[in-house]
């Protein structure tokens, strides 16, 4: 049973120190969040998977860390600048700022390619404020997402020399890099690149907690493959791979979905996108209205290697790239051809990898005493915690003394915490609340047999187990 809703997620996910509302103590920033102690360690479990199944258990794939603030011109040429920008409508009757192609009534009815002018529709009454639901809305007009800033104290505020963006996607820190990491890894094609890191995006509406916020963390990779290998099917495949990966985090394959983006809505430099969808609203009661991306894979072509390259020319014969002093083009020692290598590109975010998570370990169980208690059922390798140390009475020196050295024996392979701050149903009702897969109780019994109670989270069964056998017996049970 996943969360009912994502306000669920909110409530517990504040209450036990996983996100808090950013800036809280000056009234809050609007869908900006905190990662708090358990946030903190379930992102990096998340981050860690992705890292260890793509770099270190592939052949494939190098690892890279790129700056946030590249050059300008990263952006002119990957059409950030140009094109990086979303269609913006206000209310004249509530007065709320939305994105004009998420409301009911943007589209004509059926065929998303069919060409239709937007402003004639927002005028003709077609379109509704999500809002409160009025058709009085503006013209749409654009803007661009990327954040600007300034380089240098001494710059003006306008100089156009000193002018920088923060990255909207991760992915160009990559292509930049491509020969970079070719040449010194000694790699052939294909190979990929992978990048974890920040990207900003200045977000017409951001919201659903941290679905959409305007400062995120994605997981980016690029493949890069032949101009002739069989791209569409490339992305088939990385799809099918990343709906394994999700459901190994533990995410039910009932809950994620796959769309084919129509073509008028693909990224300007897309041939195909495939999104995996998760059920982040299971609320609503229109099915098609329960599903948000929660990544995407695209068929980028040689679009970005070839933009940032300065040998390419237009039809008359003019350098498209005018700016740029490298050429990133590939020389294929088997068929001695020189070309710009293609990409298949699995981009995905973070933060809705944790939100999918959090949502679909959740569920309730009712005890002997009928009181309901929220278990989050985290994969092993997800959870914050592995295993809590819990003495069953705080105030026997010889119990609490002989829980703390288990828990320093067992932190240097797994992580473990002591807790002693409330009666024993009210500790285990807590570690299940935050998921952590087992705890570990020491009681009078164990002062004298050398042996503890390990208490599983989902069955709440519980084991007698030696201490001496206990770091074995916990990693074993934490890779079932
Ligand atoms: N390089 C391609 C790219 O950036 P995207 O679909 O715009 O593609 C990839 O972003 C993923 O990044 C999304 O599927 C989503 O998981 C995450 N993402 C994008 N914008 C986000 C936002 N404003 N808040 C949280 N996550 C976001």
């Amino acid at each position: 049973m996943p969360a009912p809703n994502i306000d669920t997620i909110v409530s517990l996910a504040k209450r036990r120190g996983f996100v808090f509302p950013s800036s809280e103590v000056y009234g809050g920033l609007g869908s900006a969040w905190d990662y708090g102690p358990l946030g903190v360690e379930l992102c990096n479990n998340v981050k860690q998977s992705w890292w260890r199944w793509l770099v270190y258990e592939r052949d494939d794939i190098e690892g890279i860390d790129s700056s946030i603030i590249l050059n300008r011109l990263v952006w002119k040429y990957s059409g950030h600048e140009a094109t990086f920008h979303d269609p913006l409508v206000d209310c004249r009757e509530c007065k709320s700022r939305m994105r004009a192609d998420k409301l009911e009534g943007y589209f004509p009815a059926g065929d998303h390619a069919v060409q239709f002018d937007a402003n004639e529709r927002l005028r003709g009454g077609l379109v509704k404020c999500a809002n409160c639901g009025s058709t009085n809305l503006t013209d749409e007009r654009y803007f661009n997402m990327m954040f600007r800033t300034t380089l240098g104290a001494a710059a003006a505020e306008e100089d156009p020399a000193a002018l920088a963006y923060l990255r909207p996607e991760t992915a160009q820190g990559i292509f930049i890099n491509f020969l970079n990491v070719q040449t010194t890894m000694r790699r052939k094609i294909p190979f990929g690149i992978a990048q974890v890191g920040k990207s900003f995006r200045n977000e017409i509406t951001p919201g659903n907690f941290i679905l959409r916020t305007r400062e995120f963390e994605q997981m980016e990779m690029e493949y890069f493959v032949k101009p002739d290998a069989e791209h569409l099917k490339l992305v088939d495949e990385w799809v099918e791979l990343y709906v394994e990966w999700f459901k190994g985090l533990g995410i039910d394959g009932r809950n994620l979905m796959l769309h084919e983006v129509p073509a008028d809505e693909l990224a300007h430099y897309s041939k195909r996108t495939v999104d995996i969808m998760y059920r982040y609203f299971p609320e609503r009661p229109e099915e098609e209205r329960q599903w948000e991306e929660l990544m995407g894979i695209a068929y980028r072509t040689d679009f970005d290697l070839r933009s940032h390259s300065n040998k390419p020319v237009d039809e008359e014969g003019n350098r498209v790239n005018a700016e740029s002093t490298e050429d990133l083009s590939y020389f294929d020692e088997s068929t001695k051809t020189r070309f710009y290598p293609h990409v298949i590109e699995p981009a995905a975010g973070v933060n809705r990898t944790v939100l999918a998570v959090l949502m679909d370990a959740y569920s309730e169980k009712t005890n002997d005493k009928g009181e309901t208690r929220v278990i989050l059922k985290l994969a092993p390798q997800l959870a914050p915690i592995k295993a809590a140390i819990l003495p069953l009475a705080k105030n026997k020196p010889e119990i609490v003394g002989m829980a703390k050295a288990i828990k320093r024996s067992l932190q240097p392979t797994l992580r473990a915490v002591y807790d002693d701050t409330g009666g024993i149903g009210k500790l285990y009702a807590r570690q299940d609340e935050i998921g952590t897969p087992l705890c570990v109780t020491v009681d009078h019994q164990s002062l004298e047999d050398e042996a503890v109670t390990v208490r599983d989270r989902d069955t709440w069964e519980q084991e007698r187990v030696k201490v001496s056998d206990l770091p074995e017996h916990l990693q074993r049970r934490l890779q079932q």
